[in-house]
């Protein structure tokens, strides 16, 4: 594919939860070293992990002092737009302009922590919108999993349009099937039945929709309404980070609910196993021999090379 190594827009990087106010998480997305940290007025910020002094990552053993953070080394400290905002033993008091680490776009949203990626440094182009659901009562809260997979993200993507693995790969049968792609917005909306290996059968319909290149929200009518997340986010060229969780609504009591959260995302876990397995084996096809019942697989391809061009392509396509 040409164009940046990594897509342009949003990426999950952390659970809103695994992040109290004055902790510290060391990440490793795109290729590099990050640090991801709260701090006392409740904002979550990302920065790149190397200190611009000897180099320390500031994600392991660095500290939070207010909104900033305390590097491990030599105490160097940095607030949340990365400029170094105190040095403890610098005699003139005069803090090097240039000493900065690079402060990345964060947006907190529906309990997850997004960063905005972009290789040639554009400014986000659409948001992640709220999910109504997400912190209503009536609705379980996330119950999410998190797996480390050796593929690329366009292999993850493909799963929008590849309506005839369905059957094959997770034992779900296919009564309908579409997908449109509206901008940044890739959509998929289904219905069929669902059998699930611990046994029975779940009638579906579906809605899932990718905001961007990497997230995708799944509103879904079945025996208990749900709603799905699904994100990936490239730790390097080879590995990802899949991130996917469920919310209920609450129909039955909260132990019974709580079940209910687990045993759907165990289900998911093993569906997204199924894949793993394809996904770790297989080759890339650029030019894949396709037949009528494949469906929108082109479509969902050309949708997806937007979020890999330079700004000069964007603006004269072909
Ligand atoms: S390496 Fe960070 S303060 Fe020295
Ligand atoms: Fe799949």
């Amino acid at each position: 594919m040409s164009g940046a190594t990594y897509a342009t827009g949003w990426f999950v990087v952390a659970i809103s939860e695994e992040l109290a106010t004055g902790e510290v998480l060391s990440l490793q997305y795109f290729g590099q070293k990050l640090v991801l940290f709260r701090g006392e007025s409740g904002e979550a910020t990302v920065l790149d992990a190397h200190c611009p002094h000897l180099g320390a990552d500031l994600g392991v053993g660095g500290t939070v002092v207010g909104d900033s953070i305390r590097c491990p080394f030599h105490a160097w400290r940095f607030g949340a737009d990365g400029g170094c905002v105190e040095i403890p033993y610098c005699i003139s008091g005069k803090i090097p302009p240039r000493a900065r680490v690079r402060a990345w776009t964060v947006s907190e949203k529906n309990g997850l922590v997004f960063v905005w990626h972009d290789t040639f440094g554009r400014a986000p182009s659409y948001e992640i919108p709220p999910i109504a659901e997400h912190g209503d009562p009536a609705w379980t809260p996330w119950t999410m999993s998190l797996m480390t997979i050796r593929t690329a993200p366009r292999e993850i993507i493909e799963n929008v349009a590849d309506r005839a693995h369905f059957p094959r790969v997770h034992s779900t049968e296919i009564d309908s099937f579409e997908n449109a792609f509206e901008g940044h917005l890739g959509i998929q909306r289904a219905s069929g039945t669902a059998y699930p290996r611990a046994g029975g059968s779940d009638k579906f319909k579906l809605t899932a929709t990718y905001h961007g290149p990497a997230y995708q929200v799944t509103e879904m009518e079945s025996f208990l309404p749900n709603r799905l997340i699904n994100a990936h986010t490239p730790i390097d060229e080879t590995t990802l980070h899949l991130r996917f969780g469920v919310m209920l609504k609450k129909m039955a009591s909260e132990e019974k609910m709580a079940r209910y959260a687990n045993g759907y995302r165990d289900n998911l876990q093993i569906g997204f196993a199924e894949d793993v397995q394809i996904w770790e084996n297989k080759a890339w096809r650029d030019r894949p021999m396709l037949c009528d019942g494949d469906g929108a697989i082109g479509a969902l391809r050309r949708w997806y090379r937007q979020f890999y061009l330079p700004p000069a392509a964007e603006e004269h396509p072909g």
